[in-house]
């Protein structure tokens, strides 16, 4: 069922888990990362980023992933992942994503500042919950290339608090070690980074790059304070292996494709017991916590009131 992404990260924040956010480039993979969901029993967030608007088209992933997700046993949020620009972010409103991120890291502080909070004010007015990212994560979206240490811009907590109170993000992208794509060498994650950071913005934390990137560092940051781990090139390599790996003997498209869905269950599994993520059902409850006291208070962080989707499936 589709849920709205405040309240899966809003539980998680409260109770120190982390939510997985999926990145998906189409159906096939789609599929394999909502069954192996199902299977888990654990609720998710599915990211689509430029890779996969340039790969398949915004409005066509969408449509797909939407009916998948609103038919899916579990929770699942559709997220658009580092939206670009404005019209990118304003054409994600317009087909109903539950989340959006716009990403003006790259740029300098006052001008990341003022940008977000003009993409912000347009995604409230659409009652939909943004990321934006302080600091700066390197490296570019499911790609093989690597960056370096060195390109890493690390957050700093009192930028951080005053970026996400002016701009009045909810969800706030860390960058605290992690890099996009594969590692050239073991990350160090700054886990106190983290714990300061989580401190003075009280929000959603949200860790980008998250493969490759050791267990044991993920744990130690989702237990200070990150809320959401973004997960992209594991889940295209596991689909990779699984469909060069298939001895499918006919050209048959679906077998081979099949194959690839199949080995994402992997990727996923091993992602959820790292970030503790709490139970689909134990999270629906309290969804429905959530959902009573937001329509109670008129909150206008949900998206739409989750109640009208529970009860459904
Ligand atoms: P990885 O591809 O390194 O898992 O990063 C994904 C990500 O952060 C998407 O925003």
């Amino acid at each position: 069922m589709r849920v709205s992404t405040a309240v899966l990260l809003e539980d998680a924040h409260k109770n120190r888990y982390a939510v997985p956010a999926y990145n998906t480039i189409n159906l096939e993979i789609t599929r394999g990362i909502v069954s192996a969901a199902e299977r888990l029993n654990v609720p998710i967030l599915l990211g689509v980023a430029y890779d996969a608007i340039e790969h398949m088209g915004m409005e066509p992933l969408f449509r797909g992933i939407e009916v998948i997700a609103r038919d899916a046993a579990v929770p699942v949020a559709i997220h658009l992942d580092h939206g670009r620009t404005y019209e990118e972010v304003a054409e994600a409103l317009r087909l109903g994503f539950d989340s959006v991120m716009i990403d003006f890291s790259y740029l300098p502080y006052a001008e990341n500042l003022a940008r977000t909070a003009e993409v912000a004010r347009m995604a409230h007015a659409m009652n939909t919950p943004i990321e934006a990212e302080i600091g700066h994560v390197p490296g570019g979206e499911n790609v093989t290339t690597t960056s370096e240490e060195s390109d890493i811009v690390y957050t700093d907590p009192k930028t951080a608090a005053e970026f996400s109170e002016k701009t009045g993000v909810d969800f706030l992208a860390v960058s605290v070690g992690t890099i996009h794509g594969l590692y050239k060498s073991k990350p160090n994650l700054k886990i106190d980074l983290v714990g300061q950071i989580d401190a003075a913005v009280r929000k959603p934390l949200v860790l980008h790059g998250g493969s490759g990137t050791p267990d044991e560092q993920v744990k130690a940051a989702i237990a200070k304070g990150i809320s959401k781990v973004n997960v992209g090139t594991n889940v295209m390599c596991a689909c990779v292996r699984g469909v060069t790996g298939a001895s499918y003997g006919q050209c048959d498209a679906r077998a081979c494709m099949n194959a690839g869905r199949e080995a994402i269950y992997d990727a996923v599994s091993a992602t959820v017991e790292t970030f503790g993520t709490k139970a689909a059902s134990v999270v629906l409850v309290g969804c429905k916590v959530a959902a009573a006291a937001a329509e109670a208070f008129g909150s206008k962080a949900l998206r739409r009131p989750i109640s009208s989707h529970l009860g459904q499936n």
